[in-house]
């Protein structure tokens, strides 16, 4: 395993437009995307980018709305209603390679590698075996951060 940028951590919320106005208003935020329909999940997202180096941008908060009740981020909320953090999400040169190294180390891979809210390829690691921590391993996008 090689471990690569921390991309970004995975905040569920029963209301995302009210989660947008807590980072603007409360956190300051100035730089939110516009949120959109993750179908394959059942999720609204949208990213609060912090500011990064040499005017790029840092690591982000993902926020996490389920668009229905069977979707798994509703799952989740159901215990713990106020939302909170979700997962955490690690980049990876080669997702493939990453995915047969977490297999061999005895961790579950949750699914087939898949596209993530991020347009490149993801997968999750069963959060009993990474001390407790549901994670999101991404192949670091091509493009430069
Ligand atoms: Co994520």
């Amino acid at each position: 395993m090689k471990l690569g940028r921390m991309n970004h951590i995975g905040v569920a919320t029963p209301d995302l437009d009210a989660s947008i106005a807590f980072y603007r208003d409360i956190m300051g935020a100035t730089d939110i995307t516009e949120p959109f329909v993750l179908e394959s999940q059942k999720v609204r997202v949208c990213f609060v980018n912090t500011p990064g180096e040499n005017g790029t941008h840092g690591t982000q908060v993902e926020l996490l709305e389920p668009t229905s009740d069977d979707s798994p981020v509703a799952g989740w909320l159901a215990k713990n209603p106020l939302g909170g953090q979700h997962h955490i999400c690690f980049e990876v040169p080669d997702i493939h390679a990453a995915k047969a190294e977490f297999e061999a180390m005895g961790k579950r891979v949750l699914g087939e590698p898949r596209i993530g809210a991020h347009g490149t390829l993801i997968f999750f690691v069963h959060p009993k075996d990474m001390n407790g921590m549901l994670t999101e391993i991404m192949e670091t996008p091509k493009e430069a951060h």
